[in-house]
C-alpha cells in the first residue's frame, strides 16, 4: 500500500499533510552536490572492498553525473513525497539503472548520510565565509590607511572621551573580525571528521574501508564513534556560535555608521546606492543596509538557540528532531554572508567628512585628560589635577568657552598651577600623537597596524 523507499512493512500511505510536514527537500535539496559527491565515494568504496562489481559502479558513476546535470540544469523536480534530497536522488537513480541503484545503499543509511552531506556542505561554505571576512578586513585596513591621519571623538558611554584617530577605529574592527575568522578556521578543522560508514547507529556487517571515503570526501579522518556520528550536531553550534559573535560585531559597527549618518552626527554619507529614501518625507535617505545587517543579528542568534534547544533532550543516536538542524544554520549563513558582503561593498564608497570628524573632537572637552596629564608632568599630583581641569571645564561650560579660550586670570584663579602656556599646547593632533605606543591611536601606530595587516592578510588564506 505504501509507494515509499521504506514501504514494505507499512499497509497504508502516509497521510497527506503529513508527507509534506515531514518532507525537508525544500531545504536540504541544496545539498545535491554533497550527497552526490558522498555517493560517489560510498559506491567507490564498496567496489574496492569487493561489495559492489565493477558493472554496477560504472553505472552508478555515469547515473549520479547525469541526475547532477539535470538538477543542474534545472532538469529536476524533488518531491516531498520522496521526503527528502537523498530518497529522491537515489530514487532518480533507480528509476534510470534499475538494480544497480538499489545497491547503492547498501552498507549505509540516511542517518550518517545526513551527516555527511551537511558537514560537507557546511565546509565549503565556511570556507566562503572566512573569504568574506578576508575581503571586508582588507576593505576596512585600506580605509584605515587613507584615514590614519584622521582625527575624531572616542566615546565612551556615547559621550566624548578623548581625541581618536579613525583609522584605529576601524582597526578596532579588523581584529574583532580576526578572532571571527579564527572561531570558524577552528571550528571547520574539528568538524571536518567523516561520519560515512557509521550507517543507521551502529555500523554495518560489511567489509567497508571508512579510510578510504574520508580521503575522497576531503576529510582528515573518519569519526570514530558510530553512535556520535550519526547523533553530533556540535558542529552546527559552534558554526552558529561562531556566526552569532560576527554578526554582533557587524551589529554594533551598523549602529555606529547610522549614528555616524545621522543630521547629529554627520560623520559620514553612505552611498546612494546602498541607502532608501522615505515614501512620505523627501529630505530621507536612510542608512537600510546596516539598519537591516544590525536586524539580521537576531535571527542568527536566534538559530544559535534553535539548534541548542532542538538537541538538547536528545537520547542517541539520530532523531528525526534533527531535522530541524540544517534550516536555521543555512539562513544564518545565507543572512551573515550577504551582511558580510553587503559591507565589503558599500564601505570603499561611504564618503568620510573629514572636518566635522575634526570639529567635533576638537569640541566637548577631548583634550581634557591631556590638560591633567600636563599638570602631573609639572608636578601636581593626578587627584590634584583632576580636579583643577574638572573645574576649568565646568567655567568652560558656564562661558561656553573651550579649553584653550580660557584667560589667564581665569586659570589662576582655579590653580595657581594652570597657565594659558599649558592651554596653547592643547590640540587633538597633540592628543593622538602624543598614544604612541604598542596599540595606541597614534597615526604613526596606526599606519604600522595597517603594515601588519597588510602583510597578514597577503599570508593568510
Ligand atoms: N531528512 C533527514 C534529516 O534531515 C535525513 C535522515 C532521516 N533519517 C531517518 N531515518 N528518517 O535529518
Amino acid at each position: 500500500m505504501s509507494d515509499k523507499p521504506w514501504g514494505g512493512r507499512f499497509d497504508a500511505p502516509t497521510d497527506a499533510f503529513v508527507e509534506a510536514f515531514n518532507a525537508s527537500t525544500h531545504v536540504d535539496a541544496r545539498m545535491y552536490a554533497e550527497d552526490i559527491a558522498g555517493s560517489r565515494a560510498h559506491a567507490r568504496m564498496l567496489t574496492q572492498q569487493g561489495i559492489l562489481s565493477h558493472e554496477d559502479l560504472t553505472l552508478i558513476l555515469q547515473g549520479l553525473d547525469t541526475i547532477e546535470a539535470d538538477i543542474e540544469a534545472d532538469n529536476f523536480e524533488f518531491t516531498i513525497a520522496l521526503e527528502d534530497v537523498h530518497m529522491n536522488i537515489e530514487k532518480r537513480l533507480t528509476d534510470n539503472i534499475g538494480d544497480a541503484g538499489k545497491r547503492l545503499h547498501t552498507a549505509r543509511s540516511r542517518n550518517d548520510q545526513v551527516a555527511t552531506d551537511t558537514r560537507l556542505y557546511l565546509r565549503k561554505r565556511t570556507d566562503e565565509m572566512c573569504a568574506r571576512i578576508r575581503q571586508l578586513q582588507s576593505v576596512l585596513v585600506t580605509l584605515a590607511t587613507q584615514h590614519a591621519d584622521t582625527v575624531m571623538p572616542g566615546f565612551t558611554h556615547l559621550q566624548t572621551a578623548q581625541p581618536v584617530t579613525l583609522g584605529h577605529h576601524l582597526l578596532a574592527y579588523v581584529e574583532m573580525l580576526d578572532r571571527d575568522h579564527g572561531r570558524f578556521a577552528d571550528a571547520r578543522q574539528r568538524m571536518n571528521q567523516c561520519p560515512l560508514g557509521s550507517a543507521a547507529l551502529a555500523g554495518t556487517t560489511f567489509p567497508i574501508d571508512r579510510n578510504m571515503t574520508a580521503t575522497e570526501l576531503g576529510f582528515a579522518e573518519p569519526t570514530r564513534n558510530s553512535l556520535d556520528s550519526v547523533s553530533d550536531r556540535d558542529f552546527i553550534m559552534e558554526l552558529l556560535a561562531a556566526s552569532s559573535i560576527c554578526a554582533v560585531h557587524l551589529s554594533r559597527f551598523s549602529e555606529e555608521l547610522i549614528l555616524w549618518m545621522s543630521a547629529q552626527f554627520k560623520f559620514i554619507d553612505l552611498p546612494d546606492a546602498f541607502c532608501t529614501g522615505s515614501s512620505i518625507m523627501p529630505q530621507k535617505k536612510n542608512p537600510d543596509m546596516p539598519e537591516l545587517v544590525r536586524g539580521k543579528t537576531g535571527r542568527i542568534v536566534g538559530a544559535l538557540m534553535s539548534i541548542l534547544m532542538t538537541i538538547k533532550s536528545l537520547p542517541l543516536a539520530y532523531n528525526k528532531d534533527m531535522q530541524e538542524d540544517k534550516e536555521a544554520i543555512f539562513d544564518a549563513y545565507d543572512n551573515l554572508e550577504g551582511s558580510l558582503r553587503v559591507f565589503s561593498d558599500m564601505l570603499p564608497n561611504m564618503k568620510v567628512n573629514v572636518d566635522v570628524l575634526y570639529r567635533a573632537a576638537a569640541s566637548g572637552f577631548a583634550t581634557a585628560t591631556d590638560l591633567a596629564d600636563m599638570l602631573v608632568r609639572a608636578g601636581v599630583p593626578f587627584r590634584d589635577a583632576h580636579a583643577i581641569v574638572g573645574k576649568s571645564v565646568a567655567w568652560c561650560i558656564e562661558h561656553q568657552r573651550e579649553l584653550h579660550q580660557m584667560p589667564a586670570q581665569t586659570c589662576a584663579d582655579i590653580d595657581a598651577r594652570l597657565s594659558t602656556d599649558m592651554l596653547a599646547q592643547l590640540s587633538v593632533e597633540q592628543c593622538v600623537a602624543a598614544r604612541d605606543h604598542v596599540g595606541g591611536t597614534a597615526p604613526a601606530q596606526v599606519r604600522a597596524q595597517c603594515e601588519f595587516w597588510t602583510q597578514q592578510l597577503e599570508q593568510k588564506p
